[in-house]
């Protein structure tokens, strides 16, 4: 993004360098069962689903409860990155711009009543309270990774079910072919709008059929609870092959639209934040490589970056949507 921050901003210890029990329930079938004579990756994928079932809620929030999902990738087999990083380590400016401001600020934000406008090119526009979103399809759990723009990476359970969902209910008309995601923008509560690094509010669109991708998911909670407000609460977009600022946290507006429509980071530095943001080791942002990435919690001395992955590693599902597209141009 525009203002980069360290992770030196951050002044509690690391709590990724505790291993989740969770993790560790799953290391120990995974020994036991070896220790009995089974072994190889089929094995090591049966032990990281049942850490992940077995993650004891943290037990701060309301718990919110997904079945596994079904949709084809949405549960990678990697280590979740630990709760207090998804939750202490954050961007969502309107808190401010350092990594620990959403964690400090955002607590102020209230999300209950909430609703979410649905309005422009649909047959069923409305106004649709928390409660009845929360109802609207049954609550998944998918296990993502979200690679942020800035160079790091986390894998995180969200609970939550896909926008196509939502998108059926209120269903398009033929001339809707972009999906613009507007968020909150509260004087009273955010800091971070007394500044001018955006145009507020935050603003993000997808087309049509990235919208209706099931892999883009409508997320209300993570880690088996709702949202922290710092994550978004009460309702984001999670698109996993898409930098992390696609991913507009506290939506309260949903709009279809015949164009494309500019978003909060295009608007504010055009040739740097396209609107695709399809995650692509070989396209370089202006200033600096997109080819590695740091995983949050592994940020050992000497641990060695990971190589990205062209849309993420989730190219078998959506690569398709970018058939006979110049991803150069179309960054
Ligand atoms: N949504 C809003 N409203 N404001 C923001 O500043 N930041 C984006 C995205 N959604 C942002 C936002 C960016 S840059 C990233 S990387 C992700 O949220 C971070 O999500 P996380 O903090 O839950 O990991």
């Amino acid at each position: 993004m525009l203002i980069r921050s360290g992770r030196d901003g951050l002044q509690h210890p690391l709590s990724s360098d505790i291993t989740p029990r969770a993790v560790y329930q799953g290391r120990r079938a995974l020994l036991r069962a070896m220790a009995a004579g089974a072994g190889g990756s089929v094995l090591a994928a049966w032990a990281e689903r049942d850490a992940l079932a077995q993650a004891p809620g943290p037990g701060r929030l309301a718990p919110l409860p997904g079945t596994r999902s079904t949709v084809p990738g949405a549960v990678t087999m990697e280590k979740p990155t630990a709760y207090d990083d998804v939750r202490g380590y954050n961007n969502f400016y309107e808190f401010g711009t350092d990594k620990d401001d959403p964690a400090r600020h955002a607590q102020r934000l209230k999300t209950d009543p909430w609703s979410v406008q649905v309005e422009g090119l649909v047959h069923k526009p409305g106004r649709l309270a928390l409660e009845d979103l929360l109802k609207l399809s049954p609550m998944e759990e998918r296990l993502y990774r979200l690679r942020c723009v800035e160079g790091w990476s986390m894998v995180i359970p969200w609970a939550g079910y896909s926008l196509s969902r939502l998108i059926e209910r209120v269903q398009p008309q033929g001339s809707a072919k972009y999906v613009e995601f507007v968020t909150l923008a509260d004087k009273a509560v955010m800091p971070g709008l007394r500044g001018s690094v955006l145009d507020w509010p935050y603003t993000e669109g997808l087309r049509l059929d990235e919208a209706r991708h099931p892999l883009t998911l409508l997320a209300f909670g993570l880690y088996g609870e709702v949202l922290p407000p710092q994550n978004g609460a009460p309702v984001r977009l999670v698109v996993p092959w898409k930098y992390g600022f696609k991913s507009a946290k506290s939506i309260v507006a949903i709009r279809f639209v015949e164009h494309e429509p500019r978003t909060a980071w295009n608007k504010a530095a055009a040739n740097e934040y396209g609107f695709y943001s399809n995650v692509n080791p070989e396209v370089d942002h202006p200033r600096w490589s997109q080819a590695t990435e740091r995983r949050i919690g592994e940020d050992g001395l000497f641990t060695k970056k990971r190589k990205t992955l062209l849309f993420n590693g989730y190219e078998a599902q959506v690569g398709q949507l970018y058939a006979g597209m110049d991803l150069r141009k179309n960054y």
